[in-house]
């Protein structure tokens, strides 16, 4: 039997990139998925790929999750899994550093990345509670696990959501709601997210974007990027009742980085 047979899970961020790999990978199995994303257009391509749903919705919007929420008490009946994945790394072309960071790119990446999953675990816990219970992924990073002054807001955040993620994980066991929380924190995956890094980077350190990739690979013990579904099977796992008595866990799927870094 599939692992997750007619379980309802809603994927953040699920229109390209991992939300699209965990999408497929937990459809796979058997659930439900709702897709939602903020890009319309990519999010119903997506959603139709895999035969799924797609909601279009901002994370950073409380009215939205109250329409998602609602949404899916109403269509599907219940919810039972609710993966974090939406996220962004900012304005590409400002400053990232603690000493010229602008304030508007700071709150706008606290705003998406850590307050986003404050608000989707805030309007799911009931409906989540309700369903019998359930899990809770959220998309922490290895940035939360290392110091990142290239990217000091990003990495800031995603050690918000990483510390929410126990928050949540106490609170969901100590009320006997059966929910689980915990954070995913993936290393290098060739995403669109991570093409804008790897650009970026590449361009400061005065290298082509492939030296600088090949650079980088070598501060990876196990030698290689992730792939989508490396993360996606982790999220799986997460998801299914295998892992059933594990909560308020970080699991770093980044092949020995934070080891090594
Ligand atoms: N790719 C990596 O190497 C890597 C490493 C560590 C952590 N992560 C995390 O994994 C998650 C997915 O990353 P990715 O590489 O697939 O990124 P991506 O940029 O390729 O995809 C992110 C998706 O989130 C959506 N999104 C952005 N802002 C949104 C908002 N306000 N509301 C709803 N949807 C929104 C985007 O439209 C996009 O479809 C992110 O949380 C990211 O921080 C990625």
């Amino acid at each position: 039997m599939a692992r997750l047979e007619g379980k309802v899970v809603i994927v953040t961020g699920a229109a390209q990139g991992l939300g699209y790999g965990v999408a497929q990978r937990l459809a796979e199995e058997g659930a439900r998925v709702v897709l939602t994303d903020i890009k319309g257009d990519a999010g119903l391509k997506a959603a139709d790929a895999l035969r799924a749903r797609f909601i279009q919705q901002n994370v950073a919007s409380e009215s939205d999750w109250q329409r998602i929420i609602a949404d899916v008490d109403r269509t599907e009946g219940s919810l039972h899994a609710l993966v974090n994945n939406a996220g962004i790394e900012g304005d590409p072309a400002a400053a990232k550093d603690p000493e010229h960071a602008p304030l508007e790119d700071w709150n706008q990446i606290f705003k998406v990345n850590a307050g986003g999953v404050f608000l989707a675990c805030k309007h799911a816990i009931p409906l989540l509670a309700r369903s019998g219970g359930g899990a809770i992924v959220n998309f922490s990073s290895v940035a939360s696990l290392v110091p990142t002054p290239f990217l000091s807001a990003y990495g800031a955040a995603k050690a918000a959501v990483e510390h929410l993620s126990r928050s949540v994980a106490l609170y969901c066991a100590r009320a006997g709601y059966r929910i689980r929380c915990n954070s995913i924190h993936p290393g290098q995956v060739q995403t669109p997210m991570f093409d804008v890094l790897f650009d970026r980077l590449s361009a400061q350190a005065g290298m082509s974007r492939a030296t600088f990739a090949q650079e980088f690979l070598a501060t990876i013990p196990l030698g290689a990027f992730q792939e989508p579904r490396d993360i996606a099977n982790a999220v799986l796992f997460l998801v299914s009742d295998e892992s059933r008595y594990i909560t308020g866990q970080a699991l770093a799927v980044d092949g020995g980085f934070t080891l090594a870094n």
